[in-house]
This record gives structure tokens, sequence and C-alpha cells, in this order.
């Protein structure tokens, strides 16, 4: 794997490999010291088009656990903002020796053109593309449905490792139709072996959306009574990608969150075990109540926590080669 642009492009088996990768990370990181030398003398740059808490510090906390040298850029600020072309971008950053680009764009397929245009040598980690996809969002996703349902053995269970998401149902709720984490969610979970339910407004759902590998309901009490999910996903409406306020998509913020908010009443509905997952950002009090996000079975700081493993997971096994599992970086070669 010389890029990673699309969960779509992952088999089963490079993806459980990932997530196996990703738990022996995990592992280091309860150590006193969480540094490992993998990366040293490698360049990672965050090249940011578009804002970004979770995924910018994940990566560069990630990239320096890793022992690399990380450049952040933000394209506020830079000369982006006086008309340079990615291209000339991309030229500079091979120019610095960049070993690897994590590209957050606001136009589908930009990682791609970066990826294949001949301007770098560097691999390229697609770390989302304006309604595309968001491949490592969804493999700390499946990270985290594999530690909670399909057993890890970082919680005491005897067969985290290898395992997949076999038999596993997946509720993602809200605005598909914008969401770049929900194409790349039902790409690996249906990988992965889970089944996947999206549950939008009839505006909410792309064009060609039966082609996909999954079910689609306009019904979210239904799926929750009759589906009874494993995980129930909530997708953040995303007014910024909307023409105004409501953008005509759904009638009011209010009317939206009845039909298709996870609130204490449907919370109390889910099955004991079923976990509540939201990519973040959230808006509160619209896809999701303050009750629901700050609930027990809410794991949505965890998937944060997660995000740290898989990307160091990602950019070991892009930079550093597949065979070799990550531990093997033995605690004495740690260093702060
Ligand atoms: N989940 C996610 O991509 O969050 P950020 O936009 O904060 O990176």
């Amino acid at each position: 794997m010389k890029h990673l642009l699309s969960a779509a492009d992952l088999s089963r088996a490079e993806a459980v490999h990932v997530l196996d990768a990703a738990a022996e990370m995990a592992a280091t990181q309860s150590r006193e010291i969480k540094k490992l030398p993998t990366l040293r003398g490698r360049t990672v740059v965050n090249l940011f088009f578009e804002d970004s808490t979770r995924t910018r510090i994940s990566f560069e906390t990630a990239a320096k656990r890793l022992s690399a040298d990380v450049i952040n850029f933000s394209a506020k600020g830079s000369s982006v903002s006086k008309g340079e072309s990615l291209k000339d971008t991309a030229l500079t950053l091979q120019a610095m020796g960049a070993d690897a680009v994590v590209v957050r764009h606001q136009a589908s397929g930009a990682p791609h053109l970066l990826a294949h245009a001949g301007w770098l040598d560097a691999a390229v980690v697609n770390a989302g593309d304006g309604t595309h996809e968001h491949p490592t969002q969804a493999l700390l996703d499946a990270f985290t449905l594999r530690r909670h349902l399909a057993g890890d053995p970082s919680l005491g269970a005897t067969s985290g490792l290898g395992a997949d998401l076999d038999g596993l149902h997946v509720a993602v709720v809200g605005d598909v139709l914008h969401s770049r984490v929900a194409r790349s969610n039902v790409a690996l979970l249906t990988t992965l072996g889970a089944h996947v339910t999206l549950v939008a407004p009839p505006t909410l759902v792309p064009v060609g959306v039966e082609r996909w590998p999954c079910e689609v309901s306009y019904d979210l009490d239904a799926t929750l009574a009759d589906g009874k999910p494993d995980a129930v996903m909530m997708l953040r409406v995303q007014r910024e990608r909307m023409s105004s306020a409501g953008g005509g998509f759904f009638p009011s913020p209010l009317e939206y969150s009845r039909a298709y908010g996870l609130d204490g009443r449907r919370l109390a509905t889910l099955p004991e075990h079923t976990i509540v997952m939201h990519p973040g950002p959230m808006n509160r009090g619209l896809e999701i109540s303050a009750e629901a996000a700050d609930s027990p079975r809410a794991v949505i700081v965890e998937q944060v926590a997660n995000g740290v493993a898989v990307r160091m997971a990602v950019l070991y096994l892009l930079l550093a080669g597949q065979s070799d599992a990550p531990t093997t970086a033995r605690p004495q070669e740690a260093h702060a």
C-alpha cells in the first residue's frame, strides 16, 4: 500500500491488518514512555485546506509518537490565499523532502490528484476530501466497534487480533448526502462483514445509494426497534455544505431533531450492549442530545483516542513497511 486514499481500496485482509497494527500501537500508548523511534528521520506534512480539530491533531500526535518530524500546513495564512495552486504547493513539499502528506481538502478527489499527478514521491493519506471519503475515520470507527463488540485482547477478550466485524449491525444516521464519513464507513464496515443501515430523510440520501452495499431507511424509530443495531453512528448535519441555514433539506432544526435526532427516549429503546458513536464535531441538540452524547454508552471520546493509534498504524505501514509488527520497537528503544 503506497497511499491511503479510500476505504473502498482496502481488502478485508488489509483492513484487519491495519486494525491489528493499531491494536499493537494502542498497547504502546499505555506505557509510561509513549514515543517509539520507528519513523525517526521521516517527515510527515499535515496539509489542511479545510478546518479540522480531531484529524489534524490526531495525525500530528501519531506522527510525533513515532518520532517523525511534523510540518503543519494550513491553507489559511499560506500562499494559497495569494492564488498558489495545489501543484505548486505539492512541488514545494517535494522540495522540502516530505515522506508522507496527510491532506484534507474541500474538493473531492484532491488527495487522488496529489498521489497520482507525479508532483510528489510521498505517500498520500486522505484526511477527508469534500463529500467523498475519510478512510482513517472509518478505520478508527471499525477499531472502536471491534474493541467493544468483537472482542479485543486489550479489553481482556481472547480473540481480538485478526477479528473482523462479521454479523454486527451498524445504523448510520443523519446527513448521509454530505458525509464522507458515511461513504467510508459503508465501504469499510461491509468489507469487514458488518451489516449497515443508513437512516436519513429522503432529501439527505445521495443519488445512486441503491448501488451501495447497505440498506436505506427513512424511519429511525423503526430501525432502532426492528434492527436492534449493535452501534448507532450519528452523523453531523453539515450546515456549511447546505445552501442556507436549513438549506431546504429539512423543514426546521426542531423537526429534524424530532425525526432523526438521538435523544434520551430513543437511547432507552436500544439494546443494552448498543454503543453510540459520532465522528465529531457534534451539533448538540440537533442530531444528538447532550443526554445521549454524554451517556455511558457513548464512545465518542474513545473514538478520538483510538484515532491516534489507528493513524500511528497507517503512517507506520505506509512509511516503514508492512511486515514487522509495530511493537518490534522494544521498550528499551523507546525514548522521550
Ligand atoms: N471527525 C473529524 O474529521 O473531525 P475533524 O473535522 O475535527 O477533523
